[in-house]
């Protein structure tokens, strides 16, 4: 009897709300409703809340994840959700305990249910893990992030050198970052009395911070400003530094595109503090890609196009361009951990410019540890 009622109470509801907002009834079923299929799919481990239910409520070991704690929640692209609600934990090297709905559930109540989760994190100044990139090797990424990279840079020239940077970077706050660079090399000895075949050096240090000054998901757009300093910590002799503080401002922006595909564009200008040791320099990084996907629910390949321009503030400078054809391959099944192989080409005076060999090794700490998520 009370089903009943119920029932008709739902159909006549329907009908009249049918009816006042004329909305076909084919659109109006085949949308469905996130927050009920998560409260029966979902709720009886995370929680009505999405807090995660305790321990001995859900009956295993494995902690639950807190929805509502927007640090965490925010920074998880939709996209990863659905595939470890589709597929269940292990796809992205998570605890079987999370179990497969791609049988019970299509993906368009698993994005419903996604929906519901997203408003456990009130608080919108969080801005979203879609807008989290792929890195390019020159162009610095809008999104704040929790990340330690190894870059390091061959030139094709006469003399042997190898360039390093180990980059930590750590958010703070919902929108900000910090960064600290530390560069190493080894270069090799071209003077005719040296002993030992290469010397190595350490470079300039640089501090950076981040700030996300503008984020919108209906756009798919970010901006964010950039602010830092070198530090003349480098061994100028064997030219591993400036000699000199180098102050350096910029503005970072990503674009979301269809098909998997992105934009991401930064403009900044280098100013040296003592003219005479490093010169001024405008630039201009461009980069376009898209990710491939061989298995729906697999890892990522990224094929990403660089145009880097910079220009030196002298009345007879020229402006110079390199093409950065490059490719980003993910290693880790949680996702955590990249490696981009890239060819730096000079463009303009490629006579007295070398090409470079570029490439990185990307690890998101927040995600796991090194060991984890294979
Ligand atoms: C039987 C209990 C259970 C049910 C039911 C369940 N989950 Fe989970 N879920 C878990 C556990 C346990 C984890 C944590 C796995 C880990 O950290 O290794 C998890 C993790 C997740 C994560 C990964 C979060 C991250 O760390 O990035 C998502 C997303 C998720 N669940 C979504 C859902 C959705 C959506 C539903 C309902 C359609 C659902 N879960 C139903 C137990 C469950």
């Amino acid at each position: 009897m009370k089903h009943w009622v119920w029932l008709t109470g739902e159909v006549v509801t329907g009908l009249l709300l049918g009816a006042a907002l004329s909305v076909p009834t084919a659109l109006a079923s085949s949308s469905p409703n996130g927050e009920a299929i998560y409260q029966k799919a979902c709720a009886a481990c995370h929680g009505p809340r999405g807090r995660g239910n305790p321990r001995h409520a859900v009956g295993f070991e494995t902690p639950l994840p807190d929805f509502s704690d927007c640090d965490f929640a925010s920074r998880e692209p939709n996209a990863d959700w659905v595939a470890v609600a589709h597929e269940g934990g292990p796809v992205r090297a998570f605890s079987p305990m999370m179990p497969a709905f791609g049988e019970a559930l299509s993906v368009a109540e698993l994005r419903a249910a996604m929906s519901h989760i997203r408003t456990f994190c009130a608080d919108k100044s969080w801005p979203r893990g879609e807008f989290n990139l792929p890195r390019a090797q020159v162009t610095t990424k809008a999104f704040p992030e929790d990340e330690v990279v190894w870059e390091t840079r061959i030139p094709d020239g006469e003399t042997d050198a190898v360039f390093n940077d180990l980059i930590y970077e750590q958010r703070f706050g919902a929108r900000n970052q910090f960064e600290i660079v530390v560069p190493i090399g080894w270069r090799e000895n071209t003077h005719p009395m040296a002993d030992d075949q290469w010397r190595s050096g350490l470079g300039d240090i640089k501090l950076g911070l981040k700030r996300v000054l503008y984020d919108n998901m209906e756009r798919g757009a970010i901006i964010s400003g950039i602010a830092e300093v070198s530090l003349p910590t480098g061994d100028d002799a064997d030219g591993f530094g400036a000699d000199t503080a180098i102050f350096e401002g910029s503005l970072a922006y990503g674009q979301i595109l269809p098909a998997n595909s992105f934009f991401q564009g930064q403009i900044g200008v280098d100013v040296p503090r003592e003219g005479d040791k490093a010169n001024e320099e405008a630039y201009l990084r461009l980069a376009a890609g898209r990710s491939f996907f061989f298995d729906r629910w697999g890892r990522p390949w990224t094929p990403m196009l660089e145009l880097v321009a910079s220009r030196e503030n002298a009345p007879s400078a020229d402006t110079e361009w390199d093409a950065v054809p490059q490719l980003q391959i993910m290693l880790s099944k949680r996702q955590h951990v990249r490696l981009n192989i890239g060819w730096r080409m000079a463009l303009t005076n490629d006579d007295i410019r070398d090409d470079q060999f570029l490439v990185y090794l990307l690890w998101d700490w927040f995600d796991g540890s090194l060991a984890e998520g294979w």
